[in-house]
């Protein structure tokens, strides 16, 4: 038998050598050769042997009328936050890889999720990550979480044998075991938490490799597909947000789903990035508390602060790819004491500021130049895009005149050099949010055509041409006007 080749693939243009480069050779991008099993010899594809080609093959394919309608079954999560950004709930034989940075709460979200189905769906819990004990602890962790907050629901007896009777947890990393498991329970429902730690002991390179990330998930999905087994993934985020592992693992799945939020909040932002069985612009909202993960069901109180609209303060829509996420921008203009002002902006460039302060000195006549600015995006976020521009401008305007903006208006619309406003993209997307979240009022570039869209949504939208009529529709009265 011949000795098996190892391959080297390269995973941005898809070239194939026998040694190993630190640059491929076809595409020139470096480090994207990885290490691919074995091929089988070509020969062992079955041909169709000559003869069969005067008896014609059996047919395989059908016309599309014929294809029988399945109902497409769910299963609720337990949370409807998770269901929603599913579309409405674990598809069976559907994998979903769930990325996020570490130590934001994939761990929990997928293990309370698991406790809640346990009660009416098998669920096994591969933990390659933390050991059996571990998952424990945490397991008892957020049963107290429920014994405190329903205890109506016989909570009490669900730790002797209600909850967890159907739960199954597997701490192990070898995927040939994890495989066997799952052929031998047969599970409704797996959790991979994560797949980076599995490892596929016939490759040869390291857990979380390339390599061994698509074998193992191309295993596991065989294996879900075929057994109606809904998967779960858990996948690591790179230091540049992009989900650990291949490009090929966001193909083989179903769903992608991140799990986001700032480190210092407790708020938690759970939202889809593909899904084959649902929308991609369901937003699911929880809070990490000490016995676990809580669904918030009015995400507005806990972007938007508690507190009173107060001055200089405006909220935009900014959109980061696909994603829509209304934010508070707050601006501090003061009477200057240096012979040239401060400008300062945390979440926006300066220099967009600078800009955007140019305009409004320059369109509005409002003196800016004798005072200090702050900006600061709310909750740590950075914005870059444009169309934060108008907020930005709201918001400084609205300090300096001592104005306060109505509650429930957002702002959205980029500043031309000329002081007119240009139009926005997804802008259908933006306004979703917004409705979704509560808002009344939308401020927008003129000519964004969104009567239908909006219709829908219960938003009284406004449409202005320069950012001096969006800023007197948005504030009530004309800032540029009797100034102080
Ligand atoms: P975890 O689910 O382990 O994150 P991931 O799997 O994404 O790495 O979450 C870990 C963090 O969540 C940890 O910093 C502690 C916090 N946490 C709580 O605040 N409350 C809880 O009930 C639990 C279980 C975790
Ligand atoms: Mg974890």
């Amino acid at each position: 038998m011949a000795r098996p080749v190892t391959q080297y693939v390269c995973t941005s243009c898809g070239a194939q050598t026998r040694q190993f480069f630190g640059r491929c050779s076809s595409c020139g991008s470096w480090n994207t050769l990885v290490e691919q099993a074995a091929a089988a010899p070509a020969d062992s594809r079955r041909r169709r042997p000559a003869a069969a080609a005067i008896a014609p093959a059996p047919r395989r394919s059908q016309p599309i009328a014929a294809v029988g309608e399945r109902p497409l079954q769910r299963l609720a999560s337990g949370y409807g936050e998770l269901d929603r950004v599913l579309g409405g709930g674990l598809v069976p034989g559907s994998l979903v890889l769930l990325g996020g940075d570490p130590g934001i709460g994939k761990s929990t979200l997928l293990l309370q999720s698991a406790r809640a189905m346990a009660g009416r769906a098998a669920v096994l819990y591969v933990s390659a990550e933390e050991s059996a004990q571990q998952v424990k602890l945490r397991w008892r962790r957020l049963a107290g979480m429920e014994e405190r907050g329903g205890e109506g629901e016989g909570g009490g007896e669900s730790a002797a044998t209600g909850v967890g009777g159907d739960f199954q947890l597997l701490a192990e990393t070898d995927l040939e075991l994890v495989l066997q498991e799952l052929e031998a329970l047969r599970p409704a429902v797996a959790i991979i938490d994560s797949i980076q730690a599995l490892h596929d002991a016939e490759l040869a390179s390291a857990p979380g490799s390339v390599a061994q990330v698509r074998e193992c998930a191309a295993a596991l999905a065989r294996i879900a597909k075929r057994q109606d087994t809904a998967l779960l993934l858990v996948g690591h985020v790179t230091k540049e947000g992009m989900l650990a592992g291949p490009k090929v693992l966001e193909h083989l799945v179903d769903a992608v789903l991140t799990f986001e939020g700032d480190r210092f909040a407790s708020h938690r932002l759970l939202r889809a990035v593909k899904n084959r069985f649902g929308a991609t612009h369901e937003l699911g909202v929880f809070e990490m508390r000490d016995r676990g993960l809580a669904e918030v069901s009015n995400p507005s109180e806990l972007f938007l602060g508690a507190g009173e609209p107060s001055s200089g303060t405006a909220t935009i829509v900014a959109c980061e790819g696909t994603r829509p996420l209304v934010v508070e921008l707050q601006a501090l203009v003061s009477t200057t004491s240096y012979a040239s002002p401060r400008r300062s902006a945390t979440g926006i460039a300066v220099n967009r500021l600078h800009q955007i302060l140019a305009v409004l000195e320059k369109h509005l006549g409002l003196p800016l130049s004798r005072f200090d600015c702050y900006l600061a995006v709310a909750g740590g976020l950075e914005v870059e895009e444009p169309s934060a521009d108008l907020g930005v401008a709201a918001a400084v305007v609205a300090s300096y005149r001592d104005l306060t903006l109505p509650a429930g208006t957002v702002l959205m619309g980029e500043l031309g050099l000329g002081g007119q406003l240009r139009p926005v993209g997804q802008l259908e997307l933006r306004l979703q949010e917004a409705a979704r979240l509560g808002f009344t009022r939308a401020v927008l570039p003129r000519g964004s055509g969104l009567a239908k869209a909006a219709a829908g949504l219960g938003l009284e939208l406004l449409e202005a041409g320069t950012v001096a009529s969006a800023l007197v529709a948005a504030l009530g009265v004309n800032p540029a006007a009797d100034q102080p």
